[in-house]
């Protein structure tokens, strides 16, 4: 199972559905009654959704120091989203936010979904081949863009998912309602949040980059052009340290992530 630290989930998610939460309108939040978030992480969504809906909101993830950290904001329980400890039937609305692109079978985990859901099953997940970057150091955009690529080629989970889980749903006997887009934006501009100098620091470096080695080695990039990446890369984050002390750096992001949500055909509810 592929990990995640919660500083991570904390960093990439901020700012997420604060600005908009339109795309979460076919969730029908405001009607539910018991709702599961699987893959909850230290429950980003998970208190999106509680804020939302009048119905309780139960989290669920396989990583128990994360399930710590969810556990502050709703109720948790430990389980195996292709495995789930619940009856049939169980829950009004099941959903997931980038965990199908996690799982190298996302289609299995959203049949255990439509087993537990007595109505509606949604999956809010990104197209992280369709990333895109802004930024007043003139590499930094390039050289994401070819770490990305070299990322999406040695991975080994479809983390371009995004509105293509509406096939997980067909094949799970799903209607599909509708698919969304939403736009997260992240900004990094002055004044500085500390995760933000952090990230830099971690860019000068190298260390962010290491982290998806093995990753990028499993596609087609040997170790000498992954070398040069790193080098170009740490040059990048010392530009952007450079910038950031002049108050000069900004930066944005755009992740786009696909709201895709189906029904339980008629004769099943
Ligand atoms: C990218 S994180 C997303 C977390 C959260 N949904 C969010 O959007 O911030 C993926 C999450 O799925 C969990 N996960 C991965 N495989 C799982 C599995 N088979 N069963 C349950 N959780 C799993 C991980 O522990 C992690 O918390």
């Amino acid at each position: 199972m592929r990990t995640f630290s919660e500083s991570y989930l904390e960093r990439t998610r901020e700012g997420m559905w604060d600005d908009s939460r339109e795309a979460l309108e076919p969730l029908s939040l405001g009607d539910r009654e018991r709702i599961l978030d699987v893959g909850c992480g230290t429950g980003e969504l998970s208190r999106v959704l509680d804020a939302e809906s009048p119905g309780e909101v139960l989290g669920c993830d396989a990583d128990p120091e994360l399930l710590a950290a969810a556990r502050e904001h709703v109720p948790v329980v430990a389980g195996d989203a292709l495995s789930l400890p619940f009856a049939d039937d169980a829950f009004d609305l099941v959903v997931c936010q980038a965990l199908l692109i996690n799982l190298p079978d996302p289609g299995e985990a959203v049949a255990e979904f439509a087993r537990v859901s007595r109505d509606l099953v949604a999956a809010v997940e990104p197209n992280n081949a369709a990333v895109e970057v802004d930024s007043s150091v003139e590499s930094e955009d390039r050289l994401e863009r070819r770490a990305r690529e070299a990322y999406l080629e040695g991975v080994d989970t479809d983390v371009a998912l995004g509105a293509d889980a509406a096939d997980a749903f067909d094949a799970a006997g799903l209607e599909v309602l509708e698919t969304r887009r939403y736009d997260h934006v992240r900004t990094v501009e002055p004044p500085y949040s500390e995760a933000a100098l952090l990230a830099a620091r971690r860019k000068a470096v190298g260390s962010g980059l290491a982290d998806d080695r093995e990753t990028m080695l499993a596609g087609s990039m040997d170790p000498a052009e992954y070398d040069d990446l790193r080098g170009a890369w740490r040059e990048m984050g010392r530009d952007v340290v450079d910038q950031m002390e002049e108050r000069a750096y900004r930066r944005s992001e755009t992740v786009p992530f696909f709201v895709t949500v189906g029904r339980l055909p008629e004769s099943t509810r």
